[in-house]
């Protein structure tokens, strides 16, 4: 069954929290791939280094969006944690991860039920590059992708 659709503007609301989102991870990528040292870190701080490309190419994207929408994509991300343990960092990303997949999966069903297909479809595209960065981070932390 459709839901009442959501407005323009809450529309617009909400993508400068997930574009917020966006430029958080990758300023944590970007950071997080610089500082994490040692042998056992090797492949994941190179992978972290292409997760931030990733996370660059969904905050244009849903910037882009914004736009469409007559909206201004807002400037500043949500706050990033730092540890000097490598492996807290890895967990602060998959937290972000999983809470930026379950906004996304909302987005989408929002977009939807606007008739915003346009927009579903490429948040389908972001959301898929978010579950391999989700799956990523559990395999570097030796642990199951969390059940989303
Ligand atoms: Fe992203
Ligand atoms: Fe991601």
């Amino acid at each position: 069954m459709k839901n009442t659709p959501i407005t323009r503007k809450k529309m617009i609301r909400l993508l400068n929290e997930d574009l917020a989102r966006e430029y958080q991870a990758i300023i944590a990528y970007i950071v997080y791939s610089q500082t994490m040292k040692g042998a056992q870190y090797l492949h994941i701080a190179g992978e972290l280094e292409k997760h931030a490309a990733q996370e660059l190419s969904h905050a244009l994207l849903i910037a882009k969006q914004i736009d469409y929408f007559n909206g201004t994509p807002l400037l500043a991300p949500k706050t990033v944690k730092f540890s000097e343990k490598a492996a807290d960092n890895l967990r602060f990303d998959l937290e972000n991860e999983r809470t930026t997949i379950l906004h996304y999966r909302q987005r989408i069903r929002q977009a939807e039920d606007m008739g915003e297909f346009g927009l579903s479809e490429i948040l389908r595209r972001i959301i898929a590059e978010e579950q391999d960065h989700l799956t990523d981070l559990a395999d570097a932390l030796g642990i199951d992708t969390p059940k989303l």
